[in-house]
């Protein structure tokens, strides 16, 4: 799962990124870096820039700052020290009076500052890409969209055979799943991106990309994707959230403790399970896990379980030989992403 790219190559691939991508959180597009010590070197490289070019009369736009390993040290104040440069060089040199929009703006500008080193770009995601569109509600420890759609690609699960989620909370690994078989482009409920606002967006280049990437999407079939849970609530969430999608009717979900499903086997099976940090330190999570492995080894058999563990010290309660680990680091968590193939 990649957070973010600098691109600066043609138009179509960028749209194509943009609306298609599942791993990407988002596209920037860098428009000048610089040494950047301290906020005075900051604001007076930034008000250089011919901010024009991204700004109309009624444009509105924000900031989004990040600061590692620099003499800057606070994101907040170097994202506003560029904001003023922003509206002072437009001010001074066209009378404009941008407005800042924090929560829709039309502009998203990008600060990253490494090591005293400045990249200024456009964000043309304009927000991150992995706020799909398809979540109506979550359970409380949902996984983030990029990150079930890796799982999903690194499964190498092409629809062959039968996937499944047997605790599938808000169903992000099921919709991920079906987004992956139908092809449907990953930003297709995104009503704006950032690559709008730039001086040389062609809106046909971006229907025709549109029209392309849609008309691949494909129905799928019954009986392919399905995923269950011990709580009603998260059942109840997964089927609205399929809901939107195309072909999401066809995915089967039902309520059931994970040990009194029928067999799966021959199946790809995708798995979430709860872990301490999130779900609360009361349940007895060690024999939840060695149930897991229980029940993966005796009702599992000829299938592969992809198992992302929030915690990885929960990987040695589940009893099972791995095939491999990898590391998956998102929200804050130092995941692992464990298969097991089951004989
Ligand atoms: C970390 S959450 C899964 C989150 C999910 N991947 C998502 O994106 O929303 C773990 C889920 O396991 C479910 N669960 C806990 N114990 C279970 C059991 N014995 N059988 C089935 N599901 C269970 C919980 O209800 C919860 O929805």
């Amino acid at each position: 799962m990649y957070r973010g790219i600098y691109f600066t190559a043609d138009q179509k691939t960028l749209y194509r990124i943009n609306y298609m991508s599942r791993l990407i959180s988002r596209v920037l597009a860098p428009l000048v870096s610089f040494d950047c010590p301290d906020t005075d070197t900051l604001y007076e490289t930034a008000k250089q820039i011919r901010w024009s070019d991204f700004f109309r009369a009624d444009t509105t736009f924000a900031v989004d700052g990040n600061v590692a390993n620099s003499r800057i040290t606070h994101s907040q104040y170097a994202a506003l020290c560029l904001k003023d440069a922003v509206v002072d060089s437009l001010r001074f040199k066209t009378g404009m009076r941008p407005d800042v929009s924090a929560r829709d703006p039309d502009v998203l500008l990008n600060l990253y500052i490494h090591k005293d080193r400045a990249v200024i770009s456009v964000d043309t995601s304009g927000g991150p890409l992995h706020k799909r569109g398809y979540r109506e509600d979550t359970v409380s420890a949902p996984m983030q969209e990029t990150v079930a759609a890796a799982i999903i690609r690194v499964t190498g699960w092409k629809g062959s055979i039968p996937l499944y989620d047997p605790m599938c909370g808000s169903g992000t690994l099921l919709c991920e799943a079906l987004m992956h078989f139908c092809r449907i482009p990953s930003g297709i409920f995104r009503k704006k991106f950032g690559f709008e606002a730039l001086p040389d967006f062609d809106p046909q280049e971006w229907n025709a990309v549109k029209i392309k990437a849609d008309s691949a999407i494909r129905e799928l079939p019954e009986g392919r994707i399905a995923g269950s849970d011990l709580s009603e609530q998260a059942v109840h969430i997964t089927k609205t959230n399929l809901m939107g999608l195309h072909s999401g009717t066809r995915v089967r979900v039902i309520r059931s403790d994970f040990s009194a499903l029928p067999t799966l086997e021959n199946q790809t099976i995708v798995a979430n399970p709860p872990y301490g940090i999130r779900m609360g330190k009361h349940q007895d999570l060690d024999a939840f896990y060695k149930k897991l492995g229980d029940f993966l080894k005796q009702k599992c058999r000829r299938s592969a379980a992809y198992v992302y563990f929030g915690d990885p010290a929960y990987i040695k309660k589940i009893g099972l030989k791995a095939s491999w680990k990898k590391p998956i680091q998102a929200g804050g968590l130092d995941g692992r992403l464990v298969k097991y193939e089951l004989y």
